[in-house]
């Protein structure tokens, strides 16, 4: 035990290197077939108890972890068990404990392989469109401002199907609120670029009439009824100036549109609350504001392995979750959230894995926490990603071989040089040379491949930041209220529906489904949870079975009754 606890704070100090094989206290059960018989028997019976509610889902929250394909989700998923002591490949994300899964196709109107405003439109908003667009039909093909103004092809999203209903909505980001994937909740554009008005004012007469997104946000619906708006994006809001070489979008109309929201909560009698640190999140009380907003980065909020964790820097997601459903749960009529990983993507982008990976396993602490603070039986909570990325995991890399680390057994591999077991298609860790005589490829002998910048081997070689997005489907995990919908593959267009018709609103606003389950078993889930939250907790134990596994297998059998 003690040479685990060692190891666990190797770990966190940083001192594992990619040499490092973690140990698999299971092992020995695991070379009998007990075990393996005794873990089958029990998910049979889990899959047997398996819960149907078919009762109204008062709430929704959509977890989406942007660029979460299944790849970067088996690496997160090892990472997680890995930052626990254990060898991590019998760990468990939280939603992967889930008792629905169904797979998405996540191909845009015009692309084979998607973007995540495309994306954004058909899981928030219930049809799919075209590559780089929001909140519009596939007739709005990319930048054409005049097909976007056409009320026929504008769509309306789960937030404004919420709004409708009388539920109380919000987004909390990791990337800029203007970004993307919030922006589909709120915005209608033919460009995810125009997120201030200098990008749309580009575009000059064939943009006239179209309004930036983060206006958008403000000043229209739904984005202005939002009660919950956090994330990054100071820049695009005109709430800080920046230095020059930072400038991406920059307001050129000069205005602070935080001011300009606050004005407009005073303006309706509402309170409002703006915090751009920890500290200022800490200081917001939830159940006594109407709307609040924080911006915790002046383009998007500090990866999880840069960010400064002291009161003056800037919130966890969780953090931002908590807050975000200490307000919404105030609803009387229930809440609509989205939540989006929103780092994954770009710690993909780059091509080093251990910026996505942290930004994954931060993203499972946010879920693990809303599960502990919502009723179940009338919640419907949906963990997702838009499209995936050109990521693999090869070689045969041993149990427990650090995730992040090298494979060393190079049998197969011609040129006999170490590789990496998180490889890329393409991107920018490209890097082949010229010997004399042949062209080699990096000799990673003695590099820290575990590092926050390693760019890990890539095929293609892409401008930085520009590692593509992967076509293959992704998976959609469910809990609650009519989860079991999601059975099969289905295309990306079809979780805005399930959210709908889970909820009874928008295209699915009149029904005679009951309120509530039969019986009221709300109170022992949530103890059940508890008690798997506090022992989770609990450095000492390096149980094979995540804490949630038993937990949940609880809450299953709890929900047959
Ligand atoms: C590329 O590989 C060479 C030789 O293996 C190494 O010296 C160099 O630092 C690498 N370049 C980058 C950008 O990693
Ligand atoms: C790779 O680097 C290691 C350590 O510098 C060296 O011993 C080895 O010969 C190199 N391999 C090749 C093929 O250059
Ligand atoms: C650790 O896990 C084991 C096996 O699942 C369990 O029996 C035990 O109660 C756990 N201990 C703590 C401190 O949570
Ligand atoms: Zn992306």
């Amino acid at each position: 035990m003690r040479s685990l606890r060692l190891l666990v704070w190797m770990v966190m100090v940083g001192w594992i290197s990619a040499e490092t094989v973690f140990p698999s206290p299971q092992r020995d059960e695991e070379n009998e077939a007990d075990y393996w018989y005794d873990l089958a028997k029990q998910e049979i019976e889990e899959a047997l108890q398996k819960p149907k509610l078919t009762n109204i889902a008062k709430n929704v929250i959509l977890f989406l972890g942007d660029g979460m394909g299944i790849t970067v989700s088996t690496a997160g998923r090892i990472l997680k068990g890995q930052k626990k002591g254990n060898s991590g490949e019998e760990e468990f994300l939280v939603w992967e404990r889930f008792p629905n899964v169904g797979l998405m196709k996540t191909y845009n109107v015009d692309k084979q392989v998607s973007d995540s405003a495309g994306t954004a439109t058909a899981f928030l908003c219930g049809a799919k469109a075209n590559y780089y667009t929001l909140g519009v039909t596939g007739k709005v093909k990319y930048n054409d401002c005049k097909a976007s103004l056409d009320d026929e092809n504008r769509l309306t999203s789960i937030a404004d199907w919420a709004q409708k209903a009388g539920k109380e909505t919000g987004v909390v980001t990791t990337a800029q609120v203007t970004h993307a994937t919030p922006a589909g909740l709120y915005a209608k554009t033919p460009s995810r670029k125009w997120q201030c008005d200098t990008k749309v004012m580009q575009f000059g007469e064939d943009a006239m009439g179209c309004k930036d997104i983060a206006r958008q946000l403000v000043e229209d619906e739904p984005g202005r009824n939002l009660k919950v708006i956090m994330g990054g994006g100071r820049q695009e809001m005109g709430a800080q100036k920046i230095e020059p070489e930072k400038r991406k979008c920059v307001r050129t109309d000069g205005v602070d549109l935080v001011k300009q929201w606050m004005n407009d909560k005073a303006a309706q009698g509402k309170t409002s609350a703006y915090a751009t640190t920890t500290r200022e999140l800490k200081a917001i009380n939830p159940e006594d504001t109407d709307y609040i907003m924080g911006l915790f980065g002046e383009i998007h909020v500090p990866y999880e392995v840069d960010r400064d964790k002291s009161l003056d820097g800037t919130p966890h997601i969780k953090d931002m979750v908590e807050v975000a459903l200490k307000r919404l749960q105030k609803s009387d009529n229930g809440f609509f959230l989205l939540v989006e990983g929103g780092r994954i993507d770009h710690g993909m982008h780059y091509g080093m894995a251990k910026r996505a990976l942290e930004e994954l396993v931060a993203m499972d602490e946010a879920v693990q926490l809303a599960l502990e603070m919502v009723n179940l039986e009338e919640t419907l909570i949906v963990v997702t990603a838009d499209h995936s990325h050109v990521m693999t995991i090869n070689g045969y890399p041993d149990r427990g071989n650090n995730i992040l680390g090298i494979v060393t057994e190079t049998e197969d591999i011609s040129d006999g040089l170490p590789f990496t077991t998180l490889m890329f298609t393409n991107g920018q860790g490209y890097n082949y040379s010229w010997n004399g005589k042949e062209v080699v490829r990096r000799n990673l002998t003695g590099v820290d491949t575990t590092d926050k910048d390693f760019e890990s081997p890539a095929g293609v070689p892409t401008f930085d930041g520009s590692e593509t997005h992967g076509g293959e489907d992704v998976a959609a995990f469910a809990l609650g209220p009519m989860a079991h919908l999601f059975h099969r593959v289905h295309e990306q267009s079809y979780v805005a529906h399930v959210m709908g018709y889970a909820a009874c609103i928008g295209p699915y606003q009149d029904c005679d489904r009951p309120v509530k389950v039969p019986h009221n078993i709300y109170d022992t889930i949530k103890d059940e949870v508890r008690e798997g939250l506090k022992s989770g907790s609990s450095a000492n134990n390096f149980s094979v079975i995540s804490i949630f596994l038993i937990a949940t297998v609880q809450i299953t059998s709890f929900f047959q009754c």
